[in-house]
């Protein structure tokens, strides 16, 4: 699922190139540059090249592709077979960062009310990202967002490249995997909202247990200017406290608390793909139609909500909200997107990635359009990895979780996953299989006309290969 990285007209000198990134300038200072792209096979003529060092590739490799493409100048970290005006750096990743900052820095400074909303958080950043964006449209701004799930030192200044003068506002997803990352994207971005969707445990092996993934999101409400906005999930103390933490005056909590000030109060199933969602917000209510289940699409919405508010928005209309989020029906990617199979069966297909808050969250939701529409729960549980040390404790609460949506059958995916099946054993149908491809045919015969089927892991246990299966007609 990996989203090609759209192209940008980000424009510099190449002296305001070194400027920016602290490099060395071999070339003529005034020459510029078009386009900034880190990919030599989508070098448009006149562009920069950057030369991304990773763990597979090297883009110095690619550089003498990039010039014969057209490539106006180079950024590259080491010596590269092909003479070109070129700007010589320590790290082109940082570097790459530094021309970002200076383009969003210029866009800021030549249009009054120009604002960066940035979103962080162990689950929901994506879903967030969409909802908000959509909302800030629907209110006449003049959105550009984060697309696909670019929100890492590549995809994020990648994504700040793209905001031209037609903008008024950036939406921008910023992730993690290892500890200061957020604190140098927030640096970077430099946002005047910041939105912490949740902490939970995600990417524990390299970030060290809860506070170090508290730490870690913080950073992004820690760099706010005291003219900016904190908008925190509300319901979890450590949130809280990092939205304290900020120098931000404006804070705006949402969650389904008393204290929240944005609150989801009502949350219903209409089908497998839609609910009936109010907030109250301001003192006002709002009923909203959202095509996402569950309680994380309903604080996706509600977090929309609070950034709107915390940009100086009233609070939107019912029509206004439902408009909005319908745009949400679409690209969902494997989050909990329900499909009908053709034995009428309901496949909620959340194969995209799995921590324990999103299990819990996704096993909430699909055993609640099991109660209400009076059909058997089938539940497909992968394991959850990167966990480290907290890996037991975590698929043990998952598997009380599950025990306790009810459902009638249980398939466990992987190893760690074992316990949930183990755990379901005496009041449903259970299976552990250590591969994807094992669950299908056991699934066959096991599931019935009419169930609803959740379909949950880690990507990498790649369950998105269930449930396709189960989507193209499995043997039945
Ligand atoms: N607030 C929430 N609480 C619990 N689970 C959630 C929440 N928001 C989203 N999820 C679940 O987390 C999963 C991933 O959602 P989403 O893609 O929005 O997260 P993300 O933070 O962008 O992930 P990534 O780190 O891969 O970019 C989905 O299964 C979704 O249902
Ligand atoms: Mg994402």
């Amino acid at each position: 699922m990996a989203t090609t990285i759209p192209s940008n007209r980000a424009a510099f000198t190449l002296a305001e190139v070194a400027q920016a990134t602290g490099g060395e300038l071999i070339g003529d200072a005034g020459a510029r540059v078009v386009g900034v792209t880190t990919d030599s096979r989508a070098v448009a003529p006149g562009a920069l090249f950057v030369a991304l060092v990773g763990e597979r590739l090297d883009g110095h490799a690619h550089a003498t592709a990039a010039v014969a493409a057209g490539a106006g100048a180079l950024l590259v970290m080491r010596p590269v077979a092909v003479d070109a005006p070129r700007v010589v750096v320590r790290d082109t990743t940082a570097a790459l960062a530094g021309l970002a900052r200076a383009h969003r820095d210029r866009w800021e400074a030549r249009g009054a009310g120009r604002r960066i909303v940035a979103i962080t958080g162990s689950a929901g950043k994506t879903t967030t990202r969409r909802a908000t964006a959509a909302l800030l449209t629907e209110v006449s701004r003049q959105v550009h967002a984060t697309t696909g799930n670019l929100n890492n030192a590549v995809g994020a200044p990648m994504t700040l490249l793209g905001l031209g003068e037609e903008h008024d506002t950036a939406v921008l997803e910023l992730g993690t995997s290892s500890p200061g990352e957020i604190g140098h994207l927030a640096e970077m971005a430099r946002a005047h909202v910041g939105v912490v969707t949740l902490v939970a445990a995600a990417h524990t092996e390299r970030l060290g247990g809860l506070d170090g993934v508290a730490t870690e999101k913080g950073a992004l409400l820690r760099a706010l200017p005291t003219d900016g906005a904190a908008v925190f999930f509300a319901d979890d103390p450590r949130v809280r406290r990092l939205a304290s933490e900020s120098p931000a005056r404006a804070r705006v909590g949402f969650g389904h608390g008393d204290d929240a000030d944005v609150r989801v109060i009502e949350r219903r199933v209409i089908d497998p793909s839609r609910s009936s969602i109010t907030l109250s917000a301001r003192g006002a209510h709002l009923t909203f139609e959202l095509p996402l289940l569950g309680r994380a699409g309903a604080l996706a919405a509600a977090a929309a909500v609070a950034v709107a508010v915390a940009l100086g928005h009233e609070v939107p209309t019912d029509e206004q909200a439902t408009r909005a989020f319908s745009a949400l029906a679409d690209g969902a990617d494997g989050r909990l997107a329900a499909t009908t199979l053709g034995d009428g069966s309901w496949l909620l297909d959340d194969s995209y990635n799995a921590n324990r808050a999103s299990m819990e969250a996704s096993l909430e939701a699909a055993s609640e359009l099991a109660r209400a529409s009076g059909r058997r729960l089938v539940l497909v549980l992968g394991a959850m990895l990167e966990l480290g040390a907290l890996e037991d404790g975590e698929h043990a609460a998952v598997a009380d979780r599950a025990r306790g949506a009810g459902p009638a059958v249980v398939v466990a995916v992987g190893a760690p996953a074992r316990v949930i099946a183990e755990r379901c054993r005496d009041s449903a149908e259970v299976a552990s299989v250590d591969r994807a491809a094992d669950a299908v045919p056991w699934l066959a015969r096991a599931r019935r006309a009419g169930d609803v089927i959740l379909v949950k892991g880690s990507r990498g246990v790649g369950l998105d290969a269930v449930a396709d299966a189960l989507r193209h007609g499995d043997p039945t």
